[in-house]
């Protein structure tokens, strides 16, 4: 993987030379991130905690550093458990590589294109990515959100957190933004996954291969944010249905949400619940496939394969993971395809933000975003 790092960095190294002078086109690519060193696991935590956005809390600014200094041991474990950090940081970089060298091919006119990465929560965080693209001079920016299916809890937050840094003065000024906010039924990353999935069911006997049930597992929600109207249930769904469709319906199937913390009532029904009734209904057979995730982190590496796969197996059910998208050529392909095509769009019709993203939850009443949305639909400008 080095190697392709490295041919990746070089193919980058040449698009910069061949266009001496031009600033880039910056592809902005967002995400929560997560700590790449056991010892950066509190840090995430506080600032997860501090982000009213993701979770609103009473009294945040003190309950945030209470609750992630609670929750700093076990989850030290769990990082330490899967190799001693996450590994988005890598993937990002080297997906978001592979897609600016697509890019300068697909779309000339913007080249070239240089991807940065914007984590919500841990290095490099937005602010820093803003002073590097003031280094390099950049004019233009796509802000491309890397959750395929759009959450006012995740999309949301980093595009509200950029227009603070935005309003704050963090940002240069004179960029033009422009915003991805949402690619979760692309034709690219549907085939991705399923492709992914393929090879996860052809670890099955070819007899019964047919019997496995494919359990698309995404990140769940609280039911408060559901019920002011958040989109992200529908596009998950959108995008299993899609996926189905490409596989032809070979498999039976259910959507199924991972991850609830704390005592309130969550998207349901729970991942690893379900495992445990189909168990109780003599299936023996499982693909779990993350659909809501682009590259491993702690929720495929932790909860699917050391809690959820575990349980399962002790349930007598043989259960395989389909792949996370990571080093897929077929999805980063996809990402530039996403961006190539977002770029042509705007090259003709000047929008910044897609139609969807300016309409605000129903049952919204975070002042934020609506200033946001305002902000951008001017391309991020006064
Ligand atoms: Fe969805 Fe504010 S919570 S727009």
């Amino acid at each position: 993987m080095l190697h392709r790092t490295n041919v990746l960095s070089r193919s980058l190294t040449r698009s910069f030379a061949s266009s001496p002078g031009k600033s880039p086109t910056a592809i902005v690519m967002m995400n929560m991130g997560g700590p790449e060193t056991v010892a950066e696991t509190h840090d995430f935590l506080k600032n997860l905690f501090l982000d009213g956005d993701l979770i609103p809390l009473p009294f945040q600014r003190f309950l945030a550093p209470y609750i992630a200094r609670r929750r700093t041991p076990q989850i030290e474990q769990q990082y330490t458990d899967i190799g001693g950090g996450s590994p988005i940081l890598r993937y990002t970089r080297l997906q978001g590589e592979g897609m600016a060298r697509l890019l300068d091919e697909l779309h000339p006119a913007t080249a070239p294109h240089k991807a940065y990465v914007a984590f919500r929560y841990v290095r490099p965080l937005t602010v820093e990515t803003a002073r590097e693209m003031k280094a390099d001079g950049v004019k233009r920016a796509i802000a491309f959100t890397q959750y395929p299916q759009y959450s006012c809890s995740t999309t949301g937050s980093s595009l509200n957190e950029l227009f603070r840094r935005g309003k704050a003065g963090e940002l240069d000024l004179d960029i033009e933004w422009s915003v991805i906010d949402r690619w979760g039924t692309h034709p690219g990353f549907i085939e991705a996954v399923a492709q992914n999935i393929e090879k996860a069911l052809a670890k099955f006997p070819i007899e019964t291969r047919h019997e496995t049930v494919v359990l698309f597992s995404a990140h769940s929600l609280p039911m408060s944010v559901v019920n002011r109207g958040d989109p992200y249930i529908l596009e998950v769904a959108a995008s299993v249905s899609a996926v189905m469709d490409r596989l032809k319906h070979s498999n039976p199937y259910r959507l199924v949400w991972q991850s609830q913390v704390g005592p309130s009532a969550w998207m349901g029904m729970q991942t690893g619940a379900a495992l445990k009734g189909l168990a109780r209904l003599g299936k023996k057979q499982v693909v779990i496939v993350p659909i809501a995730f682009t590259s491993d982190h702690i929720e495929t590496l932790y909860e699917i394969d050391l809690e959820y796969a575990k349980e399962a197996r002790e349930h007598g059910i043989e259960v395989h993971r389909a792949e996370s998208l990571n080093e897929s050529p077929v999805f980063i392909r996809a990402l530039a395809d996403i961006a190539s095509q977002h770029l042509r769009d705007y090259s003709s019709n000047k929008r910044p933000v897609s139609v969807q993203l300016g309409l605000r939850c129903p049952g919204c009443t975070n002042a934020t975003c609506g200033h946001q949305k305002a902000w951008l639909a001017k391309g991020g400008r006064q």
